[in-house]
């Protein structure tokens, strides 16, 4: 499957970096084609202009200014995004994503009555790999957006029975290395799986 793998964190040393390229080995191995798509190494600007807003609905306008990535995620068959939980949601730049270039006529399209209606149902296979460093008891009470983000609301733009996984690895403040090595072998069995 062409797998086009969005990674959100900017430190090259980090736990969310090993968790990417855990999750590209395991992936390249199961015969996967990987676009890795580093939000970071490559500069995304996330951060939506005046123009972009008024312009939001026009779709000819957001396809040409997003030709790039538009054109990575229509060649991708499969979505993988690894990033931490950042003040309850994920870090900005990948949040710019999602508002620059998940847009009307991109993810989604709006007709003349203004009904939305899912525009990536060629995707069927989205993963959410997502650091916390808080416990799932507090994120449940906090309504854990992020879960909530990719299970719920990201699965909608999709084909209709795209399988959807979240893997979330909870109490990064309280690290252990056998938790984190059991996440990191349950990546490479999702990941043969995809
Ligand atoms: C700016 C910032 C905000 C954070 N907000 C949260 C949060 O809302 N909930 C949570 O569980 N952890 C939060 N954390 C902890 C991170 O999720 C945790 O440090 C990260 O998942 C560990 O991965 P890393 O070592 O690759 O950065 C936050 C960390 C930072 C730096």
């Amino acid at each position: 499957m062409k797998i086009l793998l969005v990674f959100a964190h900017p430190g090259a040393d980090s736990l969310n970096a090993a968790i990417r390229d855990r999750a590209v080995a395991a992936l390249e191995t199961a015969g996967h084609d990987v676009d890795l798509c580093d939000l970071y190494a490559e500069g995304f600007d996330p951060v939506l202009t005046a123009e972009e807003r008024t312009a939001y609905f026009d779709t000819e306008a957001n396809r040409a200014r997003n030709a790039g990535y538009v054109g990575r995620l229509f060649a991708a068959e499969g979505l993988v995004f690894v990033f931490p939980t950042w003040t309850l949601g994920p870090p900005a730049i990948l949040k710019g994503f999602f508002d620059r270039v998940m847009v009307p006529g991109v993810s989604f399209r709006l007709d003349e009555q203004g009904r939305l209606h899912p525009n990536l149902q060629h995707i069927r296979s989205l993963t959410a790999i997502v650091t916390y460093g808080r416990g799932r008891p507090i994120l449940w009470w906090f309504g854990d957006p992020p879960r909530k983000t990719f299970t719920r609301y990201m699965p909608w733009f999709l084909a209709r029975r795209a399988r959807v996984r979240y893997l979330a690895l909870y109490n990064l403040h309280k690290p252990s290395p056998a938790r984190i090595e059991r996440f990191m072998e349950r990546i490479d069995r999702e990941m043969a799986g995809l």
